[in-house]
């Protein structure tokens, strides 16, 4: 900051904190001590203003907030270039010994303390939660993913990561919307397996049905999508629906099994799902919608996280998921 910005902010800062000092004191000098009957005889819609005194614990609690904003401003960076009272950049965290660097560059390697910061103060708490989680996630890390899934107190620090990480999409219970899978249930779009489950969050997933309406025209996505419902899914169609089942499932085995498979069952390495249960169809399973998604296609994606969460807590969210989906198999037993 320059100078003229540096008095400019903290003559004004000041200044108003002293203007309100005085205008406090000086105006209740004048005024009487005792309540009254008296009135102002000012009336605004039949309100009267009586001449009483500021009530005492309205006159501390102004005096409280000017003494704040005095303490305040002398800990943190807040009147010009005054860098507040509480320690920069040469902090060290005295139970893990890091360092934290919260000095700008100015210019070349040039650095100056800028004292306490936001950005400063969040790196002294991810490290101390790395100091303290790191230990708990490497452990984990270590185990197969099978392993961690029947650890309570991993499942528990999954499910805390799940809550915040995944659940917008995918629910706070896991069990999808529109749009987005179902992860408690035992259909998996890109495979079940501990280790896809981790590729699928490493990495991201991209999902691609292309459009099908111009290669196979209306009436082969009508017939088809009735074979997808019908066949495949053991769902009727809608009554007085005019459809070929046969003609569809000559699509099928010409057009879709490349990617869906033979029975319609599905391809994990394409993302391709398993077009046998409707009910875990993400797009809806009613006939219009089948024939939207099969006229149109659908994309989707699931946004990679190991750049963001990193390998040990991914670990620890795939048993989570992993966990889910045995337990909704367990019920079902
Ligand atoms: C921005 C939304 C979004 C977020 C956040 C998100 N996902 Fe996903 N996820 C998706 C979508 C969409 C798909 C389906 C991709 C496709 O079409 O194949 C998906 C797919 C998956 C799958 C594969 C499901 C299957 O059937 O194979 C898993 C596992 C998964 N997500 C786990 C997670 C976890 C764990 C997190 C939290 C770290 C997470 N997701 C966060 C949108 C999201
Ligand atoms: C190139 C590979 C490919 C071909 C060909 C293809 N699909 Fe798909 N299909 C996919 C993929 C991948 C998805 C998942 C898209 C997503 O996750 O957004 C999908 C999704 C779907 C869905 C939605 C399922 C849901 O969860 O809502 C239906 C229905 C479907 N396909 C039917 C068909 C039919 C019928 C055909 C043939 C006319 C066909 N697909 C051809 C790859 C393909």
């Amino acid at each position: 900051m320059t100078t003229f910005w540096n008095w400019y902010v903290t003559i004004l800062s000041l200044g108003t904190i002293f203007a309100l000092t005085w205008l406090i004191f000086g105006t209740r000098k004048g005024q009487r001590q005792e309540t009254t009957e008296e009135t102002l005889g000012h009336a605004f819609d039949g309100i009267e203003e009586y001449d009483n005194p500021l009530p005492k614990w309205w006159f501390m609690l102004f005096v409280g907030t000017i003494i704040f904003a005095l303490g305040y401003l002398a800990l943190y960076p807040g009147l010009g270039n005054w860098k507040g009272l509480l320690p920069g950049f040469d902090y060290v965290d005295s139970e893990t010994k890091t360092p934290f660097v919260a000095s700008v560059q100015i210019a070349d390697g040039e650095t100056r303390n800028t004292g306490w910061t936001g950005a400063h103060q969040y790196e002294k708490e991810m490290a101390k939660a790395d100091a303290q989680y790191g230990p708990i996630f490497a452990k984990y890390a270590a185990m197969p993913i099978e392993e961690v899934a029947k650890d309570e107190q991993a499942l528990k620090m999954g499910g805390r990561l799940f809550a915040s990480n995944c659940s917008v999409c995918h629910g706070s219970d896991a069990k999808g919307s529109y749009g987005f899978p179902n992860l408690s249930d035992n259909e998996w779009r890109w495979g079940g397996s501990p280790a896809d489950i981790k590729t699928t969050i490493m990495g991201g997933r991209h999902g691609l049905m292309p459009p099908q309406g111009a290669t196979i025209g209306e009436d082969g996505v009508r017939n088809v999508a009735a074979y997808v419902l019908t066949e495949l899914g053991g769902r009727k169609l809608p009554e007085g629906t005019k459809a070929d089942v046969a003609k569809g499932k000559e699509i099928f085995s010409t057009v879709c099994f490349a990617c869906h498979g033979p029975e319609g069952k599905g391809t994990p390495m394409m993302g391709a799902p398993n077009l046998t249960n409707p009910s875990a169809f993400i797009y809806g399973s009613s006939y219009a919608q089948l024939q939207q998604t099969i006229r149109y296609g659908r994309t989707n994606a699931m946004p990679a996280q190991e750049t963001f969460l990193g390998n040990d807590k991914v670990h620890l969210l795939a048993a989570y998921v992993y966990s889910l989906s045995h337990k909704a198999e367990a019920e079902q037993q």
